[in-house]
C-alpha cells in the first residue's frame, strides 16, 4: 500500500515506485479472481466476515444475532414485535457471506421467505458452519426453532443445504436479483462498500421491493486493513490502478458519502435515515488531503471524515 511520504508525489506515481511487487501481486491475483473465482474465493479462505480460521462457531453465531437485534434496533422495532412484523413477509439480504445465518434467523423469526443475492459463491455449508447453525438452533425455542429447521433440507445433515422456498441463495456475477415487486424488506451489512456498480445495486433493490418497503443496510467505509499509516491513505490510490489490483475481489469499492448521497437524490426513495456509526479524526483527515486521488479531491472534510454509516429507505408508494 502507498508509502507514508505519499504527500510529496501524485498518488498513482508513488504507489507504483512505494510498491511495485505488491502492486503486480495484487494484479494477478485480480486476474484469478476475475477468472475463477470459486478458486480464488477457496484458496484465499473467505468467508465475508475475514480469515475462515479465526472464529469459533459460537462466535459466528452470536455475530449473526447481534446482527439481527442491529437491524431491529435500528428500525425501532421491539423485539415483541418483530414476529409481527415479519410475518407472512419476503426479504432479500445482499451479500449473506459463507452462511445466511441472518437469513435463517429472520425465518426463524416469523418471515416467509429471504432471498439471499451474493456476486461470489461464498456458501460453504462445512463441517463448522453446521455448528453454527446447530448453536443458533440451540438459540430458539418453540416455532421459532420449527421454523429455523424447517429452513433446512435435512435438519441431521446441514450439508445438504437450505430449502429454496425458505432460503434461495442467488449467486450472479453482477450481484443484482433481478426481483420486480417482490420484496417488502431489504437488508445487508458490510457489503454496499463492496459492491462494483453501487447505482446498479440501488436501482436492483428499489426495483425488487414493493411499493412502501424498507432497505435496511450498515456500511463500513473503512479501508478493511487496505491502509498504511492514516486510516484514510487508502484513498490516494488512482481509480484505475484500484481497479487493476482488486475490482474482482469484492475489496471496498471506495465510494464516500456523497456518492451515496447523490445515487439516493435519484431513486424512487425517500431517504429515513442516514447516520454516520464511525468518524475519522480530523487529524487523518487533512493529513491525507493533499495525496487524494483525483475522484476524492472535491469532498469535504465532513464527508471525507464518515468511515461507516446507517442507511433506512423506504421506496415510494404504498
Ligand atoms: C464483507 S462480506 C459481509 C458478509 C455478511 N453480510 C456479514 O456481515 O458477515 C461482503 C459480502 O458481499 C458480497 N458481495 C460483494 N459484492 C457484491 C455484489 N456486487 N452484490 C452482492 N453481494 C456482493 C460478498 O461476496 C460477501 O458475501
Amino acid at each position: 500500500m502507498a508509502p507514508a511520504s505519499a504527500s510529496r508525489t501524485g498518488p498513482f506515481t508513488y504507489s507504483l515506485l512505494g510498491a511495485p511487487g505488491r502492486v503486480l501481486r495484487a494484479m494477478a491475483s485480480n486476474q484469478l479472481a476475475r477468472f475463477a473465482p470459486a478458486l480464488y474465493v477457496r484458496l484465499t479462505g473467505q468467508t465475508g466476515r475475514g480469515a475462515a480460521a479465526e472464529e469459533a462457531p459460537a462466535d459466528i453465531a452470536q455475530y449473526f444475532r447481534d446482527c439481527v437485534d442491529a437491524y431491529f434496533e435500528q428500525l425501532r422495532i421491539a423485539p415483541a414485535d418483530v414476529p409481527g412484523f415479519l410475518a407472512g413477509k419476503t426479504l432479500m439480504e445482499y451479500g449473506p457471506g459463507d452462511l445466511p445465518g441472518v437469513a435463517a434467523l429472520m425465518v426463524a423469526r416469523g418471515a416467509r421467505k429471504v432471498y439471499c443475492v451474493d456476486r461470489f459463491p461464498l456458501v460453504n455449508l462445512s463441517p463448522k458452519n453446521a455448528r453454527v447453525l446447530g448453536d443458533l438452533i440451540d438459540g430458539c425455542r418453540g416455532q421459532e426453532r420449527d421454523r429455523l429447521v424447517a429452513c433446512l433440507v435435512n435438519a441431521d445433515n446441514p450439508a445438504a443445504g437450505f430449502a429454496p422456498e425458505r432460503i434461495e441463495y442467488l449467486v450472479r456475477p453482477s450481484g443484482l436479483s433481478g426481483l420486480q415487486d417482490a420484496v417488502d424488506l431489504v437488508f445487508s451489512r458490510a457489503v454496499l462498500e463492496h459492491v462494483d456498480d453501487l447505482a446498479a445495486t440501488f436501482a436492483d433493490m428499489t426495483a425488487a421491493l414493493r411499493p412502501g418497503a424498507l432497505a435496511i443496510h450498515q456500511v463500513d467505509l473503512r479501508s478493511h486493513g487496505l491502509h498504511m499509516s492514516n486510516p484514510l491513505d487508502f484513498l490516494a490510490w488512482s481509480h484505475t490502478l484500484w481497479q487493476l489490483m482488486y475490482s474482482e475481489k469484492g475489496v471496498p469499492n471506495r465510494w464516500r458519502i456523497d456518492k451515496y448521497r447523490s445515487i439516493l437524490q435519484r431513486l424512487g426513495a425517500d431517504v429515513a435515515e442516514l447516520q454516520p456509526t464511525k468518524l475519522a479524526a480530523q487529524e487523518h483527515v487533512s493529513g491525507v488531503r493533499a495525496t487524494l486521488a483525483p475522484e476524492f479531491k472535491s469532498l469535504s472534510d465532513e464527508d471525507l471524515s464518515w468511515l461507516g454509516f446507517w442507511l433506512v429507505m423506504r421506496k415510494h408508494g404504498g
